[in-house]
């Protein structure tokens, strides 16, 4: 018999629906999978409110987890293969990951294989460098990693995913896509699991390495690297900023928060074109240089 842990946490529904997909080819009368949902104390609200949504930026980028709600996952128990759903929030894994990382919980990944299945608008290689750190501190092996952006690429994402977040409504609107990951995006990663299933003697083998790079699990958009790149510097400095005013939900800190909005306002609408015009120049720097720590990178633009 073989077990699988799919550990997720999900809001929208897009990594639960991902998840789905992926592991319902892997359903077989040998194969156990037991499903892990991870939350905190207090829950994070969703749809959010705009202070509660940017007010966890600090914590978020800084690092400093939350409290993990308690979850039913004995840490010394062994699978053979743990799949986690996680998602990006400002840059950075997801909090309630976060706090699943900062628990005794985490030591159930120990000498398992890891793969990563994360949803996001565009900007996550940030947040997957942090993931591999993560995963690599709880002594997991991190071998293959997927990665779902959001349909109607940045500028799109840029109205729609703040849409999705502050109302929970993800249709269309007029000219802009729906939001959140396509679901023929989703439907996809069927074809992850099948390999899963056909490679499920090679899951705990004891030098593991990739089962899925070939089937391009990541496609790169070198424009949204780049802006990533760009704010990354501004982010971590206001949320340094941010924490040395207080905590979550001090008053004291909201100026900065403030600060953090505007430049979302007026940074992000220069810099997402800027990215857009110089990203054929250092495309293949920039796909070479990700492809170092996820294999299966594939560039599209
Ligand atoms: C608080 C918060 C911050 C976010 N920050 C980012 C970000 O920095 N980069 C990004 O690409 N997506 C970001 N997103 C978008 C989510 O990663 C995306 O909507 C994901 O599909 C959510 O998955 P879920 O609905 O299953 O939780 C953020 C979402 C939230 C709620």
């Amino acid at each position: 018999m073989k077990r699988v842990l799919v550990l997720y946490y999900s809001q929208s529904g897009d990594v639960r629906s991902a998840l789905e997909a992926l592991v319902a080819p892997m359903r077989a009368p040998d194969v156990e999978i037991r499903w892990q949902p991870v939350d905190t104390v207090p829950r994070y609200p969703f749809p959010w409110g705009a202070h509660e949504f940017f007010d966890c930026m600090p914590e978020a980028v800084g690092g400093h987890a939350p409290q993990l709600a308690p979850m039913e996952l004995n840490p010394g128990e062994r699978f053979d293969l743990v799949i986690l759903g996680w998602q990006v929030w400002f840059l950075s894994p997801s909090l309630p990951i976060q706090a699943f990382f900062a628990a005794p919980q985490a030591q159930v990944l120990r000498g398992t294989r890891v793969i990563s299945v994360t949803c996001c608008r565009q900007m996550w290689q940030r947040a997957h460098g942090t993931l591999r750190e993560l995963v690599s501190r709880a002594d997991g092996v991190l071998t293959d990693s997927i990665v779902l952006t959001h349909q109607g690429g940045s500028l799109a994402g840029y109205l729609t995913a703040p849409r999705l977040m502050i109302t929970g409504r993800r249709d269309k609107l007029g000219l802009l896509p729906a939001g959140g990951v396509a679901c023929g995006d989703i439907d996809a990663l069927s074809r992850f699991g099948q390999r899963l299933r056909e490679t499920k003697d090679r899951w705990s083998e004891p030098q593991p390495g990739p089962m899925i790079s070939d089937l391009e699990p990541v496609e790169v958009n070198a424009a949204a690297v780049l802006a990533e790149l760009a704010v990354i510097p501004p982010v971590v400095l206001l949320a340094r900023l941010a924490r040395l005013c207080g905590g979550p939900g001090n008053p004291a800190r909201r100026p900065v928060l403030w600060l953090f909005v505007l430049m979302l306002v007026v940074f992000l609408p220069v810099l997402l074109p800027a990215s857009a015009v110089l990203a054929p120049l250092v495309r293949r720097r920039l796909t070479r240089r990700l492809a170092r720590g996820l294999p299966g990178v594939r560039d599209v633009t």
